[in-house]
Protein backbone atom coordinates (compact mmCIF):
# COMPACT_ATOMS: atom_id res chain seq x y z
CA UNK A 1 0.00 0.00 0.00
CA UNK A 2 2.02 2.71 -1.27
CA UNK A 3 -0.29 5.94 -0.05
CA UNK A 4 0.05 4.46 3.24
CA UNK A 5 3.51 4.19 3.54
CA UNK A 6 4.37 7.33 1.97
CA UNK A 7 2.05 9.25 4.54
CA UNK A 8 3.88 7.53 7.33
CA UNK A 9 7.55 8.22 6.43
CA UNK A 10 6.06 11.53 6.20
CA UNK A 11 5.02 11.67 9.24
CA UNK A 12 7.98 10.74 11.13
CA UNK A 13 10.08 13.55 8.66
CA UNK A 14 7.51 15.82 9.82
CA UNK A 15 8.25 15.73 13.73
CA UNK A 16 11.64 16.17 12.98
CA UNK A 17 11.50 19.51 11.04
CA UNK A 18 13.71 21.88 11.73
CA UNK A 19 14.52 25.76 10.45
CA UNK A 20 17.14 27.90 11.95
CA UNK A 21 15.11 31.87 10.41
CA UNK A 22 11.97 32.41 8.73
CA UNK A 23 13.18 31.57 5.29
CA UNK A 24 13.69 28.19 5.84
CA UNK A 25 10.32 27.81 8.15
CA UNK A 26 8.78 28.99 4.95
CA UNK A 27 10.39 26.75 2.59
CA UNK A 28 9.32 24.01 4.93
CA UNK A 29 5.81 25.11 4.50
CA UNK A 30 5.81 25.41 0.82
CA UNK A 31 7.19 21.88 0.75
CA UNK A 32 4.74 20.10 2.40
CA UNK A 33 1.46 22.55 2.35
CA UNK A 34 1.65 24.92 -0.23
CA UNK A 35 -0.77 24.15 -3.59
CA UNK A 36 1.95 22.32 -5.00
CA UNK A 37 3.31 21.04 -1.86
CA UNK A 38 4.03 17.19 -1.35
CA UNK A 39 1.15 16.87 1.46
CA UNK A 40 -1.46 18.51 -1.39
CA UNK A 41 -0.41 16.39 -3.90
CA UNK A 42 -1.44 13.35 -1.25
CA UNK A 43 -4.64 14.38 -1.33
CA UNK A 44 -5.07 14.59 -5.03
CA UNK A 45 -3.28 10.94 -4.77
CA UNK A 46 -6.45 10.19 -2.60
CA UNK A 47 -9.16 10.74 -4.45
CA UNK A 48 -8.28 7.24 -6.42
CA UNK A 49 -8.24 5.19 -3.34
CA UNK A 50 -10.74 2.55 -3.41
CA UNK A 51 -13.42 3.40 -1.33
CA UNK A 52 -12.88 0.69 1.64
CA UNK A 53 -9.48 2.18 2.06
CA UNK A 54 -10.98 5.77 1.99
CA UNK A 55 -11.63 6.14 5.52
CA UNK A 56 -8.02 4.58 6.77
CA UNK A 57 -6.49 6.98 4.86
CA UNK A 58 -8.27 9.77 5.29
CA UNK A 59 -8.02 10.07 9.04
CA UNK A 60 -4.33 9.21 8.05
CA UNK A 61 -4.14 12.56 5.72
CA UNK A 62 -5.82 14.53 7.75
CA UNK A 63 -3.34 13.48 10.49
CA UNK A 64 -0.39 14.19 8.83
CA UNK A 65 -1.75 17.25 7.32
CA UNK A 66 -2.67 18.61 10.94
CA UNK A 67 0.73 17.48 12.18
CA UNK A 68 2.69 19.33 9.99
CA UNK A 69 0.86 22.61 10.69
CA UNK A 70 1.28 22.22 14.30
CA UNK A 71 4.98 21.44 13.48
CA UNK A 72 5.40 24.61 11.57
CA UNK A 73 3.34 26.80 13.45
CA UNK A 74 5.54 25.56 16.53
CA UNK A 75 8.82 26.37 14.69
CA UNK A 76 7.20 29.84 13.88
CA UNK A 77 6.73 30.49 17.58
CA UNK A 78 10.67 29.69 18.65
CA UNK A 79 11.94 31.63 16.17
CA UNK A 80 9.65 34.52 17.23
CA UNK A 81 10.35 33.99 20.98
CA UNK A 82 14.21 33.98 19.58
CA UNK A 83 13.63 37.19 17.88
CA UNK A 84 11.90 39.01 20.70
CA UNK A 85 14.16 37.90 23.55
CA UNK A 86 17.10 39.33 20.90
CA UNK A 87 15.21 43.02 21.20
CA UNK A 88 14.54 42.82 24.65
CA UNK A 89 17.95 42.23 25.28
CA UNK A 90 18.55 45.63 23.18
CA UNK A 91 18.07 47.94 25.66
CA UNK A 92 18.29 51.54 23.92
CA UNK A 93 17.87 53.56 27.43
CA UNK A 94 21.09 51.99 28.71
CA UNK A 95 23.98 53.66 29.48
CA UNK A 96 27.10 52.39 26.82
CA UNK A 97 30.00 50.74 27.93
CA UNK A 98 32.76 52.17 29.68
CA UNK A 99 34.99 52.81 27.53
CA UNK A 100 38.08 50.84 28.72
CA UNK A 101 40.84 53.32 30.01
CA UNK A 102 44.34 52.94 28.92
CA UNK A 103 47.20 53.38 31.85
CA UNK A 104 49.96 55.78 32.37
CA UNK A 105 53.29 54.38 30.42
CA UNK A 106 55.70 54.07 33.60
CA UNK A 107 58.59 56.06 31.55
CA UNK A 108 55.41 58.78 31.81
CA UNK A 109 54.82 58.25 35.41
CA UNK A 110 58.40 58.79 36.26
CA UNK A 111 58.79 61.55 34.04
CA UNK A 112 55.87 63.47 35.15
CA UNK A 113 57.55 62.36 38.73
CA UNK A 114 60.49 64.13 37.96
CA UNK A 115 59.26 67.19 37.05
CA UNK A 116 56.76 67.32 40.05
CA UNK A 117 60.01 66.87 42.16
CA UNK A 118 61.93 69.83 40.42
CA UNK A 119 58.50 72.19 39.82
CA UNK A 120 58.48 72.69 44.03
CA UNK A 121 61.75 74.19 43.84
CA UNK A 122 61.23 76.69 40.64
CA UNK A 123 61.95 74.55 37.68
CA UNK A 124 59.54 74.74 34.91
CA UNK A 125 59.22 72.45 31.77
CA UNK A 126 61.02 73.54 27.97
CA UNK A 127 61.27 71.14 24.82
CA UNK A 128 63.69 71.12 22.04
CA UNK A 129 63.18 69.34 18.89
CA UNK A 130 63.78 65.69 18.13
CA UNK A 131 66.10 66.67 14.76
CA UNK A 132 68.41 69.02 15.43
CA UNK A 133 71.54 70.23 14.28
CA UNK A 134 74.98 69.73 14.87
CA UNK A 135 75.70 73.63 16.23
CA UNK A 136 73.01 72.65 19.71
CA UNK A 137 73.50 69.59 20.19
CA UNK A 138 77.41 69.79 20.15
CA UNK A 139 79.07 72.84 18.72
CA UNK A 140 77.41 75.52 21.27
CA UNK A 141 78.10 72.99 23.95
CA UNK A 142 82.28 73.51 23.50
CA UNK A 143 82.26 69.62 21.71
CA UNK A 144 85.31 70.45 19.32
CA UNK A 145 84.86 69.34 15.80
CA UNK A 146 87.46 66.50 15.93
CA UNK A 147 86.78 66.33 20.26
CA UNK A 148 86.58 62.57 21.16
CA UNK A 149 83.98 63.35 23.37
CA UNK A 150 81.34 62.96 20.31
CA UNK A 151 82.57 59.66 20.00
CA UNK A 152 80.71 58.97 23.07
CA UNK A 153 77.10 59.27 21.63
CA UNK A 154 77.36 57.57 18.14
CA UNK A 155 74.29 59.96 16.66
CA UNK A 156 72.09 59.52 13.55
CA UNK A 157 72.67 61.84 11.12
CA UNK A 158 69.85 62.60 8.48
CA UNK A 159 70.91 61.97 5.00
CA UNK A 160 69.46 65.36 2.98
CA UNK A 161 68.43 63.58 -0.03
CA UNK A 162 67.46 59.94 0.47
CA UNK A 163 70.40 57.34 -0.61
CA UNK A 164 72.24 60.03 -0.72
CA UNK A 165 75.28 59.74 1.70
CA UNK A 166 76.63 63.35 1.98
CA UNK A 167 77.85 64.50 5.39
CA UNK A 168 74.93 66.38 6.84
CA UNK A 169 75.00 68.61 10.38
CA UNK A 170 70.84 67.49 10.64
CA UNK A 171 70.38 64.97 13.27
CA UNK A 172 68.44 63.09 15.69
CA UNK A 173 69.54 64.71 18.76
CA UNK A 174 71.89 62.40 21.06
CA UNK A 175 71.12 64.19 24.21
CA UNK A 176 68.85 66.93 25.78
CA UNK A 177 71.46 68.71 26.54
CA UNK A 178 70.34 70.32 23.43
CA UNK A 179 67.67 71.87 24.65
CA UNK A 180 69.69 74.06 27.42
CA UNK A 181 71.34 75.37 24.09
CA UNK A 182 67.87 76.92 23.30
CA UNK A 183 66.87 78.40 26.17
CA UNK A 184 70.29 79.83 26.98
CA UNK A 185 69.90 81.68 23.84
CA UNK A 186 65.80 82.11 24.05
CA UNK A 187 65.88 83.66 27.33
CA UNK A 188 67.39 86.06 29.73
CA UNK A 189 68.63 84.49 33.25
CA UNK A 190 67.71 83.62 35.87
CA UNK A 191 67.02 80.55 33.92
CA UNK A 192 65.16 77.28 35.80
CA UNK A 193 64.72 74.63 33.32
CA UNK A 194 63.98 70.37 33.13
CA UNK A 195 63.68 69.83 29.71
CA UNK A 196 62.59 66.45 29.19
CA UNK A 197 62.39 64.39 25.89
CA UNK A 198 63.53 61.28 23.61
CA UNK A 199 66.91 60.94 22.39
CA UNK A 200 68.76 58.65 19.75
CA UNK A 201 71.71 56.48 19.67
CA UNK A 202 72.76 54.07 16.93
CA UNK A 203 73.21 51.12 19.92
CA UNK A 204 72.48 47.56 19.25
CA UNK A 205 68.90 46.87 20.88
CA UNK A 206 69.08 44.41 24.22
CA UNK A 207 68.19 43.94 27.65
CA UNK A 208 70.46 47.26 28.72
CA UNK A 209 70.40 49.33 25.47
CA UNK A 210 68.03 50.86 22.82
CA UNK A 211 68.26 52.80 19.62
CA UNK A 212 66.06 55.61 21.69
CA UNK A 213 65.57 56.49 25.23
CA UNK A 214 64.26 58.88 27.41
CA UNK A 215 65.92 61.55 29.09
CA UNK A 216 65.98 64.98 31.44
CA UNK A 217 67.94 67.77 31.52
CA UNK A 218 68.01 70.14 34.08
CA UNK A 219 69.30 73.54 33.71
CA UNK A 220 69.79 76.39 36.35
CA UNK A 221 71.52 79.65 35.71
CA UNK A 222 71.39 82.23 37.57
CA UNK A 223 74.30 84.98 39.31
CA UNK A 224 76.18 83.47 42.37
CA UNK A 225 74.92 79.60 41.17
CA UNK A 226 77.65 77.34 43.17
CA UNK A 227 78.11 73.44 42.70
CA UNK A 228 76.63 73.38 46.31
CA UNK A 229 73.66 74.19 45.00
CA UNK A 230 73.70 71.73 42.43
CA UNK A 231 74.72 69.20 45.38
CA UNK A 232 71.53 70.45 47.46
CA UNK A 233 69.58 69.86 44.50
CA UNK A 234 70.11 66.51 43.59
CA UNK A 235 69.96 65.70 47.35
CA UNK A 236 66.50 66.85 47.67
CA UNK A 237 65.28 65.15 44.41
CA UNK A 238 66.70 61.88 45.52
CA UNK A 239 65.37 61.76 48.70
CA UNK A 240 62.03 62.94 46.93
CA UNK A 241 62.04 60.02 44.27
CA UNK A 242 63.97 57.24 46.18
CA UNK A 243 63.26 57.75 49.89
CA UNK A 244 64.23 60.01 52.37
CA UNK A 245 67.42 57.69 53.66
CA UNK A 246 68.90 57.95 50.16
CA UNK A 247 72.40 59.34 50.42
CA UNK A 248 74.32 60.44 47.41
CA UNK A 249 77.55 60.67 45.84
CA UNK A 250 79.18 62.78 42.98
CA UNK A 251 82.24 60.75 41.09
CA UNK A 252 84.72 62.95 39.14
CA UNK A 253 83.71 62.78 35.82
CA UNK A 254 84.13 64.53 31.78
CA UNK A 255 81.27 66.13 29.74
CA UNK A 256 82.85 69.04 27.40
CA UNK A 257 80.13 71.23 28.43
CA UNK A 258 80.30 71.19 32.47
CA UNK A 259 83.52 72.06 34.12
CA UNK A 260 83.76 70.52 36.65
CA UNK A 261 81.61 67.64 35.77
CA UNK A 262 80.48 64.60 37.90
CA UNK A 263 78.63 61.68 38.11
CA UNK A 264 76.31 61.41 40.97
CA UNK A 265 75.67 57.43 42.16
CA UNK A 266 72.60 57.10 45.03
CA UNK A 267 72.88 54.32 47.41
CA UNK A 268 71.27 51.11 45.94
CA UNK A 269 67.78 51.29 46.76
CA UNK A 270 67.33 48.15 46.36
CA UNK A 271 69.81 46.56 49.30
CA UNK A 272 70.26 50.11 51.04
CA UNK A 273 73.28 50.22 50.80
CA UNK A 274 74.38 47.05 51.91
CA UNK A 275 75.83 45.72 48.35
CA UNK A 276 73.76 43.43 46.21
CA UNK A 277 73.71 41.91 43.07
CA UNK A 278 72.05 44.97 41.54
CA UNK A 279 74.72 47.62 42.32
CA UNK A 280 77.60 44.99 42.00
CA UNK A 281 78.10 44.43 45.73
CA UNK A 282 79.07 48.31 45.97
CA UNK A 283 75.99 50.16 47.18
CA UNK A 284 76.02 52.38 44.66
CA UNK A 285 74.54 52.89 41.28
CA UNK A 286 74.84 55.59 39.34
CA UNK A 287 72.02 57.91 38.03
CA UNK A 288 73.01 61.19 36.18
CA UNK A 289 75.88 63.24 35.18
CA UNK A 290 75.82 66.90 36.41
CA UNK A 291 78.38 70.24 36.76
CA UNK A 292 78.91 73.67 36.49
CA UNK A 293 78.04 74.86 33.03
CA UNK A 294 81.17 75.28 31.29
CA UNK A 295 81.77 79.34 30.52
CA UNK A 296 82.02 78.68 27.11
CA UNK A 297 78.65 77.27 26.57
CA UNK A 298 77.24 80.56 28.44
CA UNK A 299 79.44 82.79 26.10
CA UNK A 300 78.33 80.63 23.02
CA UNK A 301 74.87 81.32 24.14
CA UNK A 302 74.97 85.00 24.65
CA UNK A 303 75.30 84.76 28.30
CA UNK A 304 77.95 86.87 30.04
CA UNK A 305 80.17 84.41 31.95
CA UNK A 306 81.68 87.05 34.65
CA UNK A 307 77.83 87.62 35.48
CA UNK A 308 76.29 84.20 35.55
CA UNK A 309 77.08 80.82 36.24
CA UNK A 310 74.85 77.87 36.12
CA UNK A 311 74.61 74.42 36.98
CA UNK A 312 73.38 71.90 34.79
CA UNK A 313 72.36 67.87 35.25
CA UNK A 314 71.10 65.27 32.60
CA UNK A 315 69.27 61.60 33.34
CA UNK A 316 68.22 58.73 31.76
CA UNK A 317 64.53 58.17 32.45
CA UNK A 318 64.69 54.25 31.87
CA UNK A 319 67.67 54.02 34.39
CA UNK A 320 65.38 55.72 37.57
CA UNK A 321 62.52 53.61 36.20
CA UNK A 322 64.66 50.40 36.28
CA UNK A 323 65.49 51.93 39.73
CA UNK A 324 61.82 52.45 41.24
CA UNK A 325 59.87 49.78 39.22
CA UNK A 326 62.74 47.17 39.01
CA UNK A 327 62.06 46.49 35.05
CA UNK A 328 64.79 44.41 33.78
CA UNK A 329 64.83 44.95 30.29
CA UNK A 330 64.59 47.72 28.43
CA UNK A 331 62.76 46.18 25.60
CA UNK A 332 59.16 46.34 27.35
CA UNK A 333 59.08 49.97 27.22
CA UNK A 334 58.23 49.89 23.88
CA UNK A 335 56.87 46.69 23.17
CA UNK A 336 53.70 47.70 24.27
CA UNK A 337 52.39 44.56 25.77
CA UNK A 338 49.37 45.31 27.85
CA UNK A 339 50.03 42.33 30.27
CA UNK A 340 53.34 44.68 30.82
CA UNK A 341 51.69 47.82 31.21
CA UNK A 342 48.58 47.42 32.89
CA UNK A 343 51.03 46.38 35.92
CA UNK A 344 51.98 49.90 36.26
CA UNK A 345 47.70 50.45 36.77
CA UNK A 346 47.63 51.32 40.24
CA UNK A 347 50.61 53.92 40.11
N1 LIG B 1 74.16 64.86 28.11
C1 LIG B 1 74.78 63.86 28.96
C2 LIG B 1 74.58 62.48 28.32
O1 LIG B 1 73.67 62.32 27.57
C3 LIG B 1 74.17 63.88 30.32
C4 LIG B 1 74.52 65.12 31.06
C5 LIG B 1 75.69 65.16 31.82
C6 LIG B 1 73.74 66.23 30.98
C7 LIG B 1 76.04 66.27 32.51
C8 LIG B 1 74.11 67.39 31.68
C9 LIG B 1 75.27 67.38 32.45
O2 LIG B 1 73.41 68.51 31.63
O3 LIG B 1 75.59 68.51 33.12
O4 LIG B 1 75.34 61.61 28.62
Amino acid sequence: MALKDTIQTLLQQVSGLQAANTEELEALRIKYLSKKGEITALFNEFRNVPADQKRELGQLLNQLRQQTEERINELREKLDESRESREERLDLTRTPDPIALGTRHPLSLVREEIIDIFSRIGFTVAEGPEVEDDKHVYGMLNFAPEHPARDMQDTFFIEKEIGVQKPTDVLLRSHTSSVQTRVMTSQKPPIRVLCPGRVYRNEAISARAHCFFHQVEGLYVDKNVSFADLREALLYFSKEMFGAETKIRLRPSYFPFTEPSAEMDISCNICGGKGCSFCKGTGWVEILGCGMVDPNVLEACGIDSKIYSGYAFGMGVERITNLKYRVKDLRLFSENDVRFLRQFESC
